[in-house]
């Protein structure tokens, strides 16, 4: 069974729709290990409402990174747990290169747009304002970039009309929901 490490920062409906496919028997996986930078992130009640292990790691004083001393909790953690595959499920720090060596081509993020295009915070938004027809979401591989790692899968979706940022995210997050967890059963489940 691969073991998960997940990291997040904010809601964790792409952990829940792990948890989802887990459950429904689509994804052979189960989670080590949950880790947050904050402390009230709903991810973190999710795995715990589930008894699942769960960690509120202090980020330290950067905003966009995790101090050095988090990093190395961080990689402790998720070491003692097993962890095989980690996940960044709407974790929003970069990763520094300690985390990276730590699990060689073994870390992923799901970004909101079909990347190279519009890297960077509410990429829905940006796509908006750019005036796309069409938008989506990118699972890729994590280096010490801002979304640039290699790409492993995509999914498009269209942008409406009368598409509000609001709107379109929530149908973004749809299509990461489904292909968040089937990259993972895909690629490296197997
Ligand atoms: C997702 O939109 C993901 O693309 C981005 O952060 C968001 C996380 O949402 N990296 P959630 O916490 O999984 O609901």
């Amino acid at each position: 069974m691969l073991r998960l490490g997940i990291l997040g920062s904010g809601k964790g409906s792409n952990f829940t729709a792990i948890l989802e496919a887990i459950d429904s028997g689509a994804l052979a996986a189960e989670v080590a290990m949950v880790i947050s930078d904050r402390e009230n992130a709903g991810i973190l009640e999710t795995a715990r409402s589930r008894n699942l292990p769960a960690r509120f790691i202090d980020p330290g004083e950067s905003r966009s990174r995790l101090s050095s001393e988090a990093e190395a909790n961080v990689i402790a953690s998720l070491k003692e747990a097993g962890a095989e595959l980690i996940v960044l499920a709407g974790f929003m720090r970069l990763i520094r290169q300690p985390l990276i060596d730590a699990f060689p081509r073994r870390i992923i993020n799901i970004h909101p747009s079909l990347l190279p295009k519009f890297r960077g915070l509410a990429a829905w938004q940006q796509a908006l304002e750019a005036g796309e027809t069409e938008t989506g979401c990118t699972v890729h591989y994590v280096d010490s970039g801002m979304d640039t790692g290699e790409i492993l899968a995509q999914r498009r979706v269209p942008v409406l009309e009368n598409d509000t940022a609001e709107t379109l995210h929530a149908r973004i997050q749809e299509a990461e929901h489904h292909l968040l967890p089937s990259v993972i059963a895909e690629v490296f489940a197997r």
